[in-house]
């Protein structure tokens, strides 16, 4: 059968095709080559089912992670008289060979995890013995079980560093460790250790570093690891933590009991040398031992009769430097409990229950002085200089509070209630007349820096409010029908770098902002201003966000002050004039970032209201502006109607014709708008 010439042709090239697809198909992608220098070789996820051969003799670094190997045995492993680190970690393996590893004489580190040794654990453990001058030993995630570990470890004497995490471990029995006594990091996080026998650390006379973090600890009877200088217990179910004064000094400094269930602040005597504290995420009621508890608590608390008031622990933490208490159930803050901390840098006391800070532990029937201002009294301040108490359910502060923290640069104070006085109401803060609402004078405060107030239903600032503050960032977003009348910033006019009035529904006349001749940041989203307020076209501000607002143009005058100092700028959700983008231009010409362009919309109010993209110039004619240059366009564009109208005249009898383009390229218009929305 002949075929025409041309589908002789097609039938050619499709052959030929078809051929170089196979050849294309034959030269496989080549294994990813292993990186090699002479000393460090990389084989990480190279696709390996075996140890590469023809290394180099004198690699001292070998990475082979991420591979296939299952069995790594005498016959299959080079002797490599100089490797030092090997990293074996996500392979397959199984099995061991003690012959293989005794042709690494020289090995130190090596990464096993992620494998699966606890198969043939026992010949495995035999292997290991071959280690001995190993010193970094990775073996987490191999679901080991608790009565593997002593075997492997059995002869390793000069291991340093050990990781068993995401094994299977339910308990350390005693000696678990004893084959490796020299040990000073060990982490066991990620068990399911209920169960610590005494004996079973305390032979670890080196050890520093201990993680126990998530297992399943309920309690730790006797810690006596004086030496140990970094101990994680997060994430476990401790309901006590503490130790009894003893002989000597513990010389932990970073202690994490985070994520557990702990009652009371933990009695730690002598731990002179704790500088991070974290007590997150417990249930905390009171730093006071003394004080009422939940009756369910009665009982247990009285069991505890020999841990003493939590004052003598707070006195010894004489370096601590972070003390982190947030999301427990404290409802008094009692200052007067950190004073012995004389290194205290940062306090949190975030998400609590706080509804007072009072000086004393003891919240005294009748609480504070007849006049209702108290005064700081101790000769003792307190150093903090950051502090967070955000998510609790504090009214006011009284003013000794920021005198009893003279050194306090930054507070948030975000989702609370709080009320600020003007700065004209004097020094007197929480008095005030029966039934007003006591207010908090954030006036005067000699180093406040940064001060967060998101979120407290504020709804009226005053006058003054932050006179002689020294303010570099305030946040008042999110504080819905905010009223920010032009005093209430005064004073912040030489200081004020950031300024947050985000969801604030603020419109134009609740946002009056002072001339902030510092401002760098400002945050307006989320408020319904149709006009930026005036005080900022002096400000050299370096971000913006106005997004969200009801914002039909940016102020051209404006924007070119600024295009000097600006770098980004977000805008969307705003229903700006498809006709009056001449600030855009401002804008682009000076290349301000504008991340949200893509996102923003103009509406063309001359045909009913069609939006389009900003990023994409809507084609829609636009009434031009009476000035002579458009006065002529105007009378040219009339000549050439005028011209053509009677041409279609003469040749129609009817002037409709030159009209008939335009609901066409309206409905074009309206089809891309309609495109836009969908992309919404
Ligand atoms: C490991 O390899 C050796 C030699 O190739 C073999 O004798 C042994 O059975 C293998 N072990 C396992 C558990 O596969
Ligand atoms: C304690 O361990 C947890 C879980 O591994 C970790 O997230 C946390 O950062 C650790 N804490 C410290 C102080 O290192
Ligand atoms: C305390 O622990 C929590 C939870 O593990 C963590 O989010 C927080 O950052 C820690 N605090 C400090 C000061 O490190
Ligand atoms: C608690 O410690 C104080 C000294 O700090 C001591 O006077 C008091 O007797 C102790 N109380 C108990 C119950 O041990
Ligand atoms: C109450 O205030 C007055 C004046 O402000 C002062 O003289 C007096 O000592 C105060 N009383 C108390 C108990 O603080
Ligand atoms: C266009 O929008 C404005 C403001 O939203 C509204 O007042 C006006 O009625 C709209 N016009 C048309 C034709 O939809």
């Amino acid at each position: 059968m002949r075929s025409a010439p041309g589908a002789g042709c097609l039938l050619l090239c499709l052959l030929l095709a078809i051929v170089r697809a196979q050849a294309g198909g034959e030269v496989k992608p080549r294994p990813p080559l292993c990186q090699q220098s002479p000393t460090k070789v990389s084989c990480r996820a190279a696709g390996l089912h075996s140890f590469p051969e023809d290394l180099p003799r004198g690699v001292k670094h070998l990475e082979l992670s991420h591979n296939l190997l299952q069995n790594l045995s005498e016959s299959r492993l080079p002797a490599l008289g100089q490797l030092e680190h090997l990293d074996l970690r996500s392979n397959r393996l199984v099995a061991i060979s003690g012959p293989a590893l005794a042709r690494l004489p020289q090995l130190h580190s090596l990464l096993l995890g992620s494998n699966s040794l606890h198969h043939n654990y026992r010949d495995n453990a035999v292997a290991f013995s071959a280690l001995r001058g190993i010193e970094v030993l990775d073996l987490s995630d191999n679901g080991l079980e608790s009565h593997m570990v002593g075997g492997f470890l059995g002869s390793l004497a000069a291991l340093r560093v050990l990781h068993l995490p995401g094994n299977r471990l339910s308990q350390l029995p005693a000696g678990i460790f004893q084959g490796s006594p020299r040990l000073r990091e060990l982490d066991l996080s990620n068990n399911y250790i209920m169960d610590i026998e005494e004996g079973a650390l305390e032979a670890l006379r080196e050890l520093a570093v201990l993680s126990l973090a998530l297992n399943s600890l309920h309690c730790l009877s006797s810690f006596s690891l004086r030496q140990l200088q970094v101990l994680n217990l997060s994430h476990n179910a401790l309901e006590l933590f503490g130790w009894e004064e003893g002989q000597g000094p513990y010389l932990l400094q970073v202690l994490d009991l985070s994520h557990n269930r702990l009652l009371s602040f933990p009695q730690l005597p002598a731990a002179h040398h704790l500088m991070h504290l974290n007590l997150s995420h417990n249930t905390i009621s009171s730093l006071d031992p003394s004080s009422h508890r939940p009756a369910q608590f009665v009982l247990l608390y009285e069991e505890m009769a020999s841990f003493n008031a939590s004052l003598g622990t707070a006195a010894s933490l004489t370096h601590l430097a972070e003390l982190d208490l947030s999301y427990n159930c404290l409802q008094l803050l009692p200052l007067l409990f950190f004073r012995a901390m004389h290194s205290l840098f940062t306090l949190s006391v975030a998400m609590n229950c706080l509804q007072d800070i009072t000086m004393e532990l003891l919240a005294r029937d009748g609480g504070e002085d007849r006049n209702g201002t108290a005064t700081w009294q101790e000769d003792t301040v307190l150093s903090v200089r950051s502090m967070d108490l955000h998510g609790n359910a504090i009214r006011t502060l009284p003013r000794w509070f920021f005198d009893a923290l003279p050194q306090l640069e930054a507070i948030d104070l975000g989702s609370n209630s709080l009320q600020p006085c003007g700065g004209d109401m004097g020094g007197t803060s929480a008095g005030g007349s029966l039934g007003a609402e006591p207010c908090t004078a954030f006036h005067n405060i000699p180093h406040l820096q940064h001060l967060s107030l998101r979120r407290n239903s504020l709804t009226q600032l005053l006058p003054h409010t932050f006179i002689r503050t020294p303010l570099l960032s305030l946040d008042l977003s999110e504080n819905r029908g905010l009223a920010v009348p032009r005093a209430a910033l005064e004073g912040l006019e030489h200081s004020l770098q950031q300024l947050w009035l985000r969801g604030n529904h603020m419109d134009n006349s609740r946002a009056e902002i002072p001339c902030l001749d510092e401002l760098r940041v400002l945050d307006l989203s989320g408020n319904r201003l149709s006009l930026l307020p005036k005080g900022l076209f002096c400000s050299p501000l370096q971000t913006l966000d106005v997004s969200n607002n009801e914002l039909p143009a940016l102020p051209e005058q404006a924007l070119v002050g600024w295009t000097r100092s600006l770098q980004a700028l977000c805008l969307a959700g705003n229903p700006f004039h498809c006709c009056g983008l001449g600030w855009l231009d401002v804008l682009q010409a000076a290349a301000v970032q504008l991340p949200d362009l893509h996102r923003a919309h103009c509406t063309h109010h001359s045909i009913t209201n069609r939006t389009a993209l900003l990023s994409s110039r809507p084609p829609w004619p636009c009434p031009q502006p009476w000035d002579g240059s458009s006065l002529l366009l105007l009378a040219a564009l009339l000549g050439v109607l005028l011209c053509m109208g009677c041409g279609v005249c003469r040749l129609r009898g009817r002037g409709v014709g030159v009209l008939q383009p335009q609901p066409q390229t309206e409905r074009a218009a309206e089809g891309e708008a309609a495109h836009s929305d969908t992309k919404v």
